[in-house]
């Protein structure tokens, strides 16, 4: 018996090694390993095996098993079509890690800071959930004033508001210091506003006020216009308009010559020569008086500027969108942190 195991073996093992291809080694391997194989056919006779000899042969047969299938495995694997291997060219300048860049509001958020700060401005910051209070009713807002509607405010629970505007800001810090007061502060602000190509339900302001002695419209155009300058070019002029703010009186809207065509008028500010740019006017004593004040000594000015209306002029932005979808693609282009 032990002898036709031996034999077995030579023979199994005589064929896997005249085996070329995977499949003459597979065929090896159903012959005497397969279900209906050689080595099976041996177990079917081990009942008839003498009962004092079966162990051992049973043994023998275990190990023969195991030794063809370790050898038909050992060929298999020698036979399988080896894995591809990619070249590694080691010479090749390494990939550089993708860092990150600035969003392109806060490369615009930093040159506005900047600007303002060598001017003598301080950044001060408020809620962008804020009270009723310090949104509507400090700023002289009149109960009727359209901008109270909740078709354009986001009212929330116990007087509070998400913040329409950055103007609350200035009563927070007018009540908590005296004059002089010299702050910027910029933010986002929330409107009911249907989203288009140049509407956001959240967008970003910042805004400024000056109060002190003798401080006069004039006050607000040369410094409106330094800043200007710095940011859009030389050439800038400012056009203040006439409008209504229930903060400030008087009031005007904030226009600057279109820097693409310097006011000879184009695409970008509809022909108009001038863009809009946000709000400004003289604080209003009301407000002055609402918080301690002495407003026959006092004045001041104050605006309210867009921040995503400059950035897509400077970065020539056709929708708002981009600079909220945070879509990769986009947001890579700009400088590197
Ligand atoms: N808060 C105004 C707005 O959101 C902008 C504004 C206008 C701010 C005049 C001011 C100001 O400080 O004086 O439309």
């Amino acid at each position: 018996m032990k002898e036709h195991f031996d034999n077995l073996l030579r023979e199994a093992t005589a064929e896997l090694a005249d085996a070329t291809t995977l499949h003459e080694a597979e065929t090896v391997k159903f012959k005497y390993l397969g279900r209906k194989g050689r080595i099976a056919d041996l177990f079917k006779l081990l009942p008839t095996v003498a009962a004092d000899e079966r162990p051992e042969i049973g043994q023998l047969l275990n190990n023969l098993r195991a030794e063809l299938e370790s050898l038909v495995e050992t060929k298999l694997a020698l036979l399988k079509p080896a894995k591809s291997h990619a070249v590694v060219d080691v010479t090749l300048p390494g990939r550089k890690p993708f860092e990150g860049t600035y969003h392109p509001l806060t490369l615009v958020l930093r040159e506005v800071v900047d600007i303002f700060r060598s001017m003598g401005f301080r950044v001060a910051e408020g809620p962008e959930i804020e009270l009723v209070h310090y949104n509507f009713d400090m700023l002289n807002t009149p109960p009727w004033h359209p901008s109270r509607d909740e078709t354009d405010t986001i009212y929330l629970p116990n007087g509070f508001v998400v913040r329409t505007e950055t103007s609350p800001v200035q009563i927070r810090v007018m009540e908590s210091q005296k004059p002089p007061v010299r702050i910027i502060s910029p933010g986002r602000v929330y409107r009911r506003d249907r989203p288009d190509a140049t509407h956001s339900p959240m967008f970003h302001q910042v805004e400024g006020l000056y109060v002190d002695e003798g401080v006069t419209m004039a006050d607000l155009k040369g410094t409106l216009l330094a800043f200007y300058r710095r940011l859009f070019g030389e050439h800038t002029q400012i056009r203040l308009r006439p409008h209504f703010f229930p903060f400030t009186e008087p009031s005007a809207e904030v226009d600057v010559t279109c820097f693409f065509c310097e006011g000879k008028g184009c695409r970008v500010c509809k022909q108009a020569g001038w863009l809009e740019m946000g709000g400004s006017g003289m604080v209003d004593p009301n407000v002055l008086a609402g918080v301690g004040y002495d407003i026959e000594k006092y004045t001041g000015y104050a605006f309210g500027l867009g921040i995503d209306r400059i950035a897509m002029l400077r970065f020539g932005l056709d929708n708002i969108r981009l600079l909220v979808d945070n879509d990769l693609r986009f947001l890579r282009q700009f400088a590197a942190v």
